[in-house]
């Protein structure tokens, strides 16, 4: 096995590399403190690795993506959400037989108590969905508690969010409206019924489009899983306290409002907005965002990982054009998008800081021409996202290398310093 030697005043320790299945390399810093007494220090957790995980591979250099090993450039073709949060969870693709049974569970799980709709009559009507869905999920333990840890309980617990939470989230937006709650239908597959049941309402029935149904399946299968991002990290960090699903699924949600994170999606249209308001000046953007004295940044490109095109927003891109194709929208928005994404990928300053599209480029035009409104983009980010949270909330259940997460720090403040009495500051 392959080592890297630290040595450290008379002390030597000698830290093995860990090879991952793609190849990748990293060093087991596990007995770093124990032997040598020193820490490491690494903001943001660029150099980090906080476990091993058998989900998702990427490799942001190549612009690769794979759940439990499988392109998402053939998900996106040809599976459905349902089937890839399945093959997330559980570690293989359903069989069509498996696949049924998860659809029935999660149609005889799409309901919500009742009760849980006067909380958000009570929630002001300007509050954010994000804020509401990561309370709602809160407090859906207090409605299902779980019984034990156990895998029957687990796989209960696992459908009754996927189900519940789309319904959550179709319903807040109905309330918000003052609208009638529409409830999930049985003949309708998961997609079609939160597009129903967000849409439909007494005196227009919703016609549900198959291009739309088909997109959505496609938005949501390309943020199912992304490996140990910020949301997913804190899944992780919360989860290893040993807290409820709910509790662990409610702080990624809250990790993914962020505007850096899941919130860009909705950042990226007001950004578009903005310039086509104040004449659709592209270039103007371009160089704001290279000032760095200035604090905007083009939303919708970067990634932490990704130095190359984000493999999830060529195929956004494609939908993109598929969906106002077939809805015969011409979205003055896609316009100054496409000029931003040619400006910006022959720009010196984008190109030697590795900045192309991210997914939430163009995934905010899409929701738009669903006609989902902005404030809800990121909640449909969380429903996308969910199956990979709840995969890797269970990885780490059974990890035999589990520990609680508690990382260190090194301190900078005042030395041992002296109270001083009230009346003496
Ligand atoms: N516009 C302009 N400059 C940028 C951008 C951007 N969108 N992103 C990064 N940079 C520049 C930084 O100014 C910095 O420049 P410098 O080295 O000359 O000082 C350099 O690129 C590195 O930036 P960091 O912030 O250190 O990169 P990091 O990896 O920490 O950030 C992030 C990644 C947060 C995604 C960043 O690219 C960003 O803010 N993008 C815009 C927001 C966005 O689209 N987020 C969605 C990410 S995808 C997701 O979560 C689904």
């Amino acid at each position: 096995m392959e080592t890297v030697k630290i040595i450290f005043g008379d002390k030597v320790c000698e830290l093995p590399i860990i090879v991952g299945s793609e190849g990748e390399k990293g060093i087991d810093i596990s007995n770093l403190r124990k032997t040598t007494g020193l820490i490491t220090l690494d903001p943001g957790f660029a150099n980090t690795g906080s476990c091993t995980s058998a989900i998702t591979f990427m490799d942001g250099e190549k612009g690769i993506l794979r759940y439990r090993g499988i392109p998402v450039e053939d998900l996106a073709e040809h599976s459905i959400f349902t089937e890839t949060a399945y093959l997330l969870i559980n570690g293989k693709l359903p069989t069509s037989q498996e696949l049924n049974q998860f659809s029935v569970l999660l149609n005889d799980n799409s309901l919500i108590h009742e009760d849980m709709q006067f909380f958000f009559q009570n929630f002001p009507r300007a509050s954010h969905p994000m804020g509401i869905m990561s309370a709602m999920v809160t407090a859906l333990r207090s409605f299902y508690p779980e019984l034990k840890i156990n895998e029957e309980e687990i796989n209960l617990t696992v459908t009754r969010l996927l189900s519940k939470v789309r319904t959550l989230a179709a319903m807040s937006y109905k309330i918000s409206r003052g609208h009638k709650v529409i409830y999930p239908r049985p003949d309708l597959n998961y997609p079609a019924n939160f597009l129903n049941m967000m849409f439909d309402n007494p005196v227009r029935p919703y016609y549900i489009d198959n291009t739309l149904v088909q997109a959505l399946n496609v938005f949501w299968i390309l943020h199912a899983d992304h490996e140990q991002n910020c949301s997913t990290s804190t899944v992780r960090m919360v989860g290893s306290g040993r807290v409820n699903l709910y509790a662990a699924i409610s702080a990624g949600v809250a990790a993914l409002w962020g505007p850096l994170h899941g919130g860009a999606n909705q950042a990226v249209i007001e950004m578009l907005e903005s310039i086509l308001k104040s004449g659709g000046d592209v270039k103007r953007a371009i160089e704001r965002a290279k000032d760095k004295k200035d604090p905007f940044r083009l939303m919708g490109f970067g990634h932490r990982v990704y130095k190359t095109y984000d493999p999830r927003a060529r195929i956004m891109k494609k939908m993109c054009d598929k969906v106002l194709d077939k809805l015969k929208i011409n979205d003055p928005l896609l316009d100054i998008a496409k000029q931003l994404e040619d400006a910006a990928v022959s720009d010196d300053y984008f190109i030697e800081h590795h900045l192309y599209p991210n997914i939430d480029f163009y995934s905010g035009i899409v929701l738009r021409a669903m006609g989902i409104p902005t404030n809800m983009f990121t909640v449909m980010f969380a429903i996308g996202r969910l199956p990979g949270w709840i995969a890797q909330w269970k990885e780490s259940l059974d990890d035999p290398n589990w520990r609680l997460s508690r990382p260190r720090q090194i301190y900078t403040g005042l030395g041992k310093t002296r109270y001083t009495p009230i009346d003496q500051r």
